[in-house]
């Protein structure tokens, strides 16, 4: 799509996946904004192709206003469904809310955050990334943000892997605690 033809969608858009045809799980979810929606997973991995960045940048609520073509490809949504929607489009329910708590609180700090990130793709397969997320500055205010995001190693996915399923039990036990 022409950049020049692209028009904000109101904010706090989150496209609904569709049901994917092969065995998945069902979540439920709820957004930073309190909307809700299913989110659906597959066992499917696509690993991050050698030699390439997915890079998108963001307004200051988190919603895409660029991405690059390698973006479009590993999330399986079409730029124009990407364009105006939530970050969180990607959010994974296999990923611990601290993680997305210390980027923004990060950001909000006018500081970088690097990690380790589990994406859901528009199919409802997976894949992972190692992301750097920065402000973007203009005359010295922060105008919104830029994530580029490279092929981890094996090893820090593996670990990651179970690191984030302890700390959702954890959350999921405190949430039943109230
Ligand atoms: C520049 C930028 C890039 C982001 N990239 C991702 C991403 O690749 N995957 C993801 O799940 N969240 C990403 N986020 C965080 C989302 O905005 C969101 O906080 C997260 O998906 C959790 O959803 P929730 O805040 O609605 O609970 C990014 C945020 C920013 C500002």
């Amino acid at each position: 799509m022409d950049a020049s033809l692209y028009q904000p969608k109101p904010k706090m858009f989150q496209p609904q996946m569709p049901v994917p045809t092969v065995s998945h799980t069902t979540h439920q979810m709820t957004n930073y904004y309190g909307q809700s929606y299913i989110a659906y997973c597959t066992e499917e991995e696509t690993m991050f192709p050698d030699g390439r960045l997915i890079t998108s940048r963001t307004d200051l609520d988190g919603i895409i206003t660029h991405v690059n073509d390698a973006f479009v490809m590993m999330s399986g949504w079409e730029r124009d469904e990407l364009l105006g929607a939530a970050h969180s489009i990607l959010r994974h329910p296999d990923m611990p809310a601290i993680a997305f708590k210390g980027l923004w609180g990060d950001l909000a700090e006018g500081k970088k955050w690097h990690g380790y990130v589990k994406n859901l793709r528009k199919d409802g397969g997976f894949y992972w990334v190692y992301a750097t997320v920065i402000p973007n500055i203009r005359h010295g205010k922060v105008v919104g943000y830029t994530s580029v995001r490279r092929k981890p190693p094996r090893s820090q996915v593996e670990a990651c892997t179970k690191l984030y399923a302890e700390l959702l039990e954890q959350e999921r036990q405190a949430k039943a605690q109230g």
